[in-house]
């Protein structure tokens, strides 16, 4: 699989706050519920905070503020309080791809500022997932810190400088216990004196240069840009910015001539950058089993990716499709998908026939030969959000146009006409969804590869190779000492 960023966040590095200003006020608590405060969700009924005592405040230069509504929107129906404005009612302050000093800078324009904890979309995403606010630990930041290096080394193309920050950014965040100190890293495998210094800037300062300077880094900022269009890798992204190009706006005016695929990246690209929620997640599984199940009612859906492994939030859904009676599978991709295009629910669409030859001389342990289809599809927003009046207007009819010269036949006009109808309401967001097809007798192999994450199964595999001398790949499990016998 490709190194793409597509549709993955980073964030700032985190610094805490102690803005002791003004004394903090007591909270003031509505009388008729004990413990609870109201906000408005969005054009939405009053709702009621469960967590009063946290305040949410997002900032939104860099996130950008349809992301800052759908996040404050979500937060607030999870029973967060989020604050439109910098108050001492503040106690939180997330931020994303903003370094510590930018959003101290920020604050300061800010009235009524108290105590703070300045802390990055990780804290946020976290506290979503599992329901309540987090405390803000060390680990927040010195992940974030971590995988803005991570990020940076893939973005100049160095893997083994990718795979040592990510592995060090996932050592961390499956730690039993919070680090707060250097000797609590005593023992553990494969941190490297680069990662170790990183660490140490943060727990002794909260922040740490080589990561302030590298968010602030005109060619990191940029790569990161165009490498989250879905098609764009860091090679792509690297000669565009050879050229000159620094932003969308630069890139969409320009005669750059772009794929297919780059064309429907850029064109739902506002879509594609929010993350697609669990709920989100579970109606498109519906959906598919649906489409699956008008050609194959016995056939086994199964969600995968990081959905499967219990994330809240993801860039994508996945799914890989069986049938137990091995055969039965063949060409059903292709009935599906034709089927859903013609329903209108296929904004793009890639499929990768399993006899491609394409795929025939890479290694199987990297790329396997399932047939697949990768695709932008057309979710339907439910009736409540119907209602609410749109905000993204142009981008629609934006695409409706776009929508003429790209993705499939037949689909331009459904696209159109959903278009005519709905010139004030924008009713569907574009969500990327892969689905996957596997022969039975590989299924379990499929699944496994599919699941990720993609450290894990690159760690499974190397662990596979090197200390059990076995291959393992979504197809299969070998040993390669009985094969080298026969
Ligand atoms: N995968 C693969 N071959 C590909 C793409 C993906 O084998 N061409 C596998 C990888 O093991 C990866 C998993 O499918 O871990 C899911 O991929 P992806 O959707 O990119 O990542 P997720 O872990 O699902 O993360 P997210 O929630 O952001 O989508
Ligand atoms: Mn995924
Ligand atoms: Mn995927």
């Amino acid at each position: 699989m490709t190194l793409g960023l597509a549709g993955k966040k980073a964030s700032c590095v985190a610094v805490w706050l102690s803005m002791a200003l003004l004394p903090r006020k007591k909270k003031r608590k509505d009388p008729g519920l004990p413990g609870a405060s109201h906000s408005r969700a969005g054009d939405g009924p009053l709702t009621v905070a469960k967590f009063s005592e946290v305040g949410i405040f997002l900032v939104e230069r860099k996130m950008g503020s349809s992301r800052r509504s759908f996040l404050t929107q979500l937060a607030r129906k999870k029973g967060f309080r989020v604050e439109e404005r910098m108050s001492e009612s503040v106690t939180h302050v997330v931020s994303e791809n903003n370094s510590g000093d930018e959003v101290l800078e920020l604050l300061d324009k800010q009235s009524g500022i108290c105590r703070a904890a300045l802390v990055d979309i990780t804290w946020f995403t976290e506290s979503m997932g599992a329901g309540k606010p987090l405390e803000v630990e060390n680990r927040h930041r010195l992940q974030e810190a971590l995988k803005i290096l991570a990020e940076n080394a893939q973005l100049c193309e160095n893997e083994g400088r990718y795979l040592a920050f990510t592995r060090a950014s996932s050592i961390l965040k499956s730690l039993p216990y919070c680090v707060t100190k250097m000797d609590d890293l005593q023992g553990i495998p494969s941190l490297g004196e680069h990662c170790k210094r990183v660490i140490k800037d943060i727990l002794e300062g909260g922040i740490c240069r080589e990561v302030e300077e590298l968010i602030q880094n005109e060619r990191y900022q940029t790569l990161k840009r165009f490498t989250s269009i879905f098609g764009v890798g860091v090679k792509t992204a690297d000669k565009w910015y050879r050229e000159g190009l620094r932003t969308l706006h630069e890139l969409r005016a320009s005669k750059i001539l772009l794929t297919k695929e780059q064309e429907a990246g850029l064109l739902y690209y506002e879509d594609l950058i929010v993350p697609v929620t669990r709920t989100e997640a579970d109606s498109i599984t519906k959906i598919v089993e649906g489409a699956v199940h008008r050609f194959l009612p016995a056939a086994v859906i199964k969600l995968t990716g990081g959905f499967r492994r219990g994330k809240e939030y993801g860039h994508d859904v996945d799914f890989l499709i069986t049938h137990q009676e091995e055969g039965k599978e063949q060409g059903l991709l292709y009935q599906v998908i034709n089927w859903m295009a013609a329903q209108g629910m296929i904004l793009y669409d890639d499929i990768t026939d399993n006899k491609d030859q394409k795929w025939k001389n890479k290694e199987p342990e990297i790329f396997d030969s399932f047939a697949k289809c990768f695709l932008i599809f057309k979710l339907q927003k439910d009736v409540v959000n119907v209602l609410r009046p749109n905000t993204a207007g142009d981008d629609d009819s934006l695409a409706a146009n776009k929508a003429k010269e790209i993705g499939r036949g037949g689909h331009a006009e459904t696209c159109e006409r959903a278009t005519c109808a709905a010139v004030k309401v924008k009713d569907w967001k574009a969500v990327r969804v892969d689905l996957v097809v596997a022969p039975f007798s590989q299924y379990a192999y499929a699944l496994l590869g599919w699941t990720g994450s993609q450290l894990f199964e690159r760690d499974l595999r190397r662990y596979a190779k090197h200390f059990k001398h076995m291959s393992l790949s979504s197809h299969s499990l070998f040993d390669n000492e009985q094969v080298g016998r026969n």
